[in-house]
């Protein structure tokens, strides 16, 4: 008998339209990552792992491959990566196929209850070990439940009795693979699933951090509670209006049109590099000069863009994501609100967080009033992505 006899299977393959994000829900971010790496990080922690299966999107296999290799650093865990079916049902159905042999326990686990703590895999796979029976962790219920009809309430149901469920829910292996094959319905959960088959179910503790994350209110609750650790900064970037009248004006990584453009060393493009250094001076990494030297020859002519990615991917290095930006133009022109949404648009893309664009005037006073240059003053706010492993519980066991 081998010491390694869990199999767990992370189900990653749903589309999550209550979420409306524009990519899968196990690949949203929450603090600085997708939840599928909060949930793979939780596993990766976990004794007794033979084997890890995640179902995906067939449009996520190598994104969920990539993840997994650098989380799972264990070299005698097996992992697979399989696609999901149209349901979730359907996508536990795609993992089993490639089970191991050798795994005794499996345990099925939402990625989108990304936060579950190594604690509760364990507690869930020790009392499928330990007492041979199909294992759910539940928590209790806080709120009074009634029964309804139409909109007339018949009864309230004692609450004593009732129990949430979660996932990790977990079985033991030969079992779940037959309930599997044989099911011939579409059920809510796997526990549902096994006592259909005529097997009984076990209740253990859950864990209130085994939420999941369902609507965009779910993700901005959890954001809150696991990042919280916020940090703010500030930048400002003047340049003056060329001399050449051909020069095309870039302001926020775009061109506006028959606007005269910006003098500088790279593009001018003020409003890009005032958030450049919000970003950096949020995360205390210096400025955009002392980062990239913005009159080495390479960035001759460079496009805002560069220095945004460039300063995202140092943020990225010291664990911090960026929640948003907020900018303003100080200047006689260019006048904002013809391109203020494509500004946006544009800035939010690159960022992968809003960006809000706004303008003022000098009440014709000084270099912005009579129209010498342009200034742009950027405020970013920052989570730091780290903060969390060091509050939650999911190493203990
Ligand atoms: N899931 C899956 N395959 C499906 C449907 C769901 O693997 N065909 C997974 C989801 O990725 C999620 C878990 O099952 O981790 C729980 O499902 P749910 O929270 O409903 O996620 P989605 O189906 O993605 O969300 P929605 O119902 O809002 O579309
Ligand atoms: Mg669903």
């Amino acid at each position: 008998m081998t010491n390694r006899d869990i199999a767990v299977v992370v189900v990653a393959a749903g589309r999550g339209e209550r979420l409306g994000a524009s990519k899968p829900k196990a690949f949203v971010d929450l603090v600085g990552k997708p939840l599928l790496s909060h949930a793979i990080e939780s596993i990766a922690a976990l004794p007794h792992l033979a084997q890890l299966i995640i179902a995906v999107p067939a449009s996520h296999l190598i994104e969920a491959n990539d993840v997994a290799n650098e989380l799972v650093v264990d070299g005698d865990v097996q992992l697979d990566i399989v696609v999901g079916g149209q349901t979730r049902q359907a996508s536990i159905s795609n993992a089993l196929a490639v089970l191991s042999p050798g795994a005794g326990v499996v345990l099925v686990h939402d990625a989108a209850r990304a936060m579950t703590p190594t604690s509760v895999f364990s507690r869930v796979a020790n009392s499928v070990r330990e007492t041979g029976l199909s294992t759910v962790p539940v928590i209790k219920i806080a709120d009074t439940i009634k029964r309804i009809d139409g909109d007339l309430v018949r009864e309230t149901i004692d609450r004593n009795i009732l129990r949430a469920a979660q996932t990790p829910q977990g079985f033991v292996a030969a079992d779940l693979v037959r309930a599997y094959a044989e099911a011939k319905a579409e059920y809510t959960d796997d526990a549902a699933l096994m006592q259909a088959a005529g097997l009984e179910v076990r209740a253990v503790e859950g864990h209130d951090q085994a939420f999941k994350v369902t609507t965009p209110e779910d993700l901005a609750a959890a954001e809150m509670r696991f990042g919280g650790h916020y940090r703010s900064g500030i930048g400002t970037d003047v340049h003056r209006f060329s001399q050449n009248s051909d020069k095309p004006l870039y302001l926020g990584t775009i061109v506006w049109p028959g606007e005269r453009g910006l003098d500088g060393h790279s593009d001018g493009d003020a409003v890009s590099h005032a958030i450049v250094d919000a970003m950096l001076s949020a995360a205390g990494l210096g400025d955009i000069g002392s980062n990239f030297g913005v009159d080495r020859p390479e960035f001759a002519g460079a496009n805002g863009k560069v220095f945004i990615e460039g300063a995202l991917e140092l943020l990225r290095e010291a664990g911090f994501a960026v929640q948003n930006v907020a900018v303003q133009i100080i200047g006689n022109r260019p006048k904002v609100a013809p391109n203020r949404l494509v500004v946006e648009q544009a800035l939010t893309a690159i960022i992968g967080a809003p960006v809000a664009l706004s303008a003022t005037t000098t009440d014709g006073l000084g270099f912005l009033g009579n129209t010498e240059g342009v200034a742009a003053v950027a405020t970013a706010l920052i989570a730091e992505s780290r903060a969390f492993r060091a509050s939650d519980d999911r190493l203990a066991k």
